[in-house]
C-alpha cells in the first residue's frame, strides 16, 4: 500500500515531504511580555521537525500588541522579532521541514490591561472585558498591521502564512453575525462581514507571494449562527482572492457547546472543500494514521492537522508510518533506533 499521508504536497513551488502538518498551538511562553522568540520555542517546534512532521505551522502571533490573548504569547508587530523568528525559522528547515506561522489579532478575547477592541461592544462572556467598537480608523490600522506582520515574516523566510480567521478572535469576530452587530460597511450582509478579512488578505498579498492559508471557525454552534454551508461563500471569496488552502477548524466565537468526537470538524472540511473547490486542511481529534489516511483518500482534506496528538507525540509521523506499514526517511543521527 502507498500511503496518501507520505505523499508530497506542492503549493506555489512549495514542496512538503508528507501531508503532516503540525496544527498553531500557542504556547504562552514569552514570559518577558515582549512577543520575542524563547528557547522553549526553539525547543518545541524543532523537535516536530526533527519528527518529520512536514509542515509546521508557529502559532497565533500577535501582528499588535493589543491583538494578544494573554501577555506572554509570540508578537511580530515588531522588526526586532524578525531576528527571533529567522533563528527558529533556520532550526526548523535544518530538519526538513516546511514552515508557517499564524497571524493573529484576538479582537474582544484578549485577556490583558488598557482597551481592547473587536467589531462591536459586546463582551464574549461575563468574564471578559467589553471591548471598544472598532472605527474605521482602527480597522485600516489592523489590516496595515497584519502586512506588516507578512512583510516581516516572509524576512523570517516562513514558506506559508496561515491568516487567523478562527476560534472568536477578531476576523472571526467580524465574519460571524452573533458578535458583529456593525450598521457601517463592515457589517450586516455577509460581504460587508468579510470585509475585515477581504481587506487582510490583499494587503497581505501586496508583500507575500507564498503560500496563504486561512483559519475559520466554519460552524458557530448556535441557531443564528454561520455554519459550514455560509463558509462555502468566504471560500469562494477566499479563492477569488489566492488563498491557496483553509484550515477548517469550528467553534469559539460565542461560549457554545461543542460535542467533540474523533474527527468532529472533518465533515466541514469535506463541504468547503467540495462547495468551493479549494484545497482545504481538517483538524480536530485526529490522533491514528488509518484516520487521517482515510480522510485524505477520501479526499475530504488536502492536509491533515494535528495538534494535541504532536504535544503527545513529536514523532508522530514515525508512529503513523508504522501504523501503515510504511517506512520513512530518519534522521540520519536516529538511523538505528528508528525502525
Ligand atoms: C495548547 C493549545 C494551543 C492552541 N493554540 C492555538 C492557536 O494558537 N491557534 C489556533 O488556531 N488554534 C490553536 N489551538 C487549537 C488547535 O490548533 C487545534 O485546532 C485543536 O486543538 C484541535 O485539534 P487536536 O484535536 O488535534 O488537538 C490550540 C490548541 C491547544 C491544545
Amino acid at each position: 500500500m502507498t500511503a496518501k499521508l507520505f505523499s508530497p504536497y506542492t503549493i506555489k513551488g512549495v514542496t512538503l515531504k508528507n501531508r503532516i502538518v503540525m496544527a498553531p498551538m500557542c504556547m504562552y511562553s514569552s514570559p518577558n511580555e515582549d512577543g520575542h522568540v524563547q528557547n522553549w520555542h526553539h525547543t518545541h517546534y524543532t523537535s516536530r521537525a526533527v519528527g518529520q512532521v512536514g509542515l509546521i505551522i508557529v502559532e497565533a502571533t500577535a501582528v499588535t500588541p493589543q491583538g494578544r490573548i494573554s501577555p506572554q504569547d509570540l508578537g511580530i508587530w515588531n522588526d526586532e522579532h524578525v531576528k527571533g523568528f529567522q533563528e527558529l525559522v533556520g532550526l526548523m528547515k535544518e530538519h526538513g521541514a516546511k514552515t508557517g506561522i499564524q497571524l493573529a489579532h484576538a479582537g474582544r478575547k484578549a485577556v490583558l490591561e488598557g482597551d481592547i477592541i473587536a467589531p462591536s461592544a459586546i463582551a464574549f462572556n461575563e468574564k471578559m472585558k467589553t471591548p471598544k467598537e472598532m472605527t474605521t480608523a482602527d480597522i485600516a490600522e489592523t489590516v496595515e498591521a497584519f502586512k506588516k506582520g507578512a512583510e516581516r515574516a516572509a524576512r523570517a523566510g516562513f514558506d506559508v502564512i496561515e491568516i487567523h480567521g478562527a476560534h472568536g478572535y477578531l476576523i472571526n469576530e467580524f465574519l460571524s453575525p452573533l458578535s458583529n452587530k456593525r450598521s457601517d460597511e463592515y457589517g450586516g450582509s455577509a460581504e460587508n462581514r468579510y470585509r475585515l478579512l477581504r481587506e487582510v488578505i490583499d494587503a497581505v498579498q501586496t508583500v507575500w507571494i507564498g503560500p496563504l492559508f486561512v483559519r475559520v471557525s466554519a460552524h458557530d454552534y448556535h441557531e443564528e449562527g454561520l455554519t459550514a454551508e455560509d463558509y462555502i461563500t468566504f471560500a469562494q471569496w477566499m479563492k477569488e482572492q489566492g488563498v491557496d488552502l483553509i484550515d477548517v477548524s469550528s467553534g469559539a466565537v460565542i461560549p457554545a457547546h461543542i460535542h467533540v468526537y474523533p474527527g468532529y470538524q472533518v465533515k466541514y472540511s469535506e463541504t468547503i472543500k467540495n462547495g468551493a473547490e479549494i484545497s482545504t486542511g481538517a483538524v480536530g481529534l485526529i490522533t491514528s494514521a488509518i484516520q487521517a489516511e482515510e480522510i485524505l483518500q477520501n479526499e475530504r482534506a488536502d492536509l491533515v492537522f494535528l495538534a494535541r496528538e504532536l504535544l503527545r507525540d513529536p514523532y508522530w509521523p514515525r508512529t503513523a508510518a508504522k501504523e501503515l506499514g510504511v517506512s520513512i526517511e530518519a534522521p540520519k543521527q536516529y538511523e538505528r533506533g528508528w525502525i
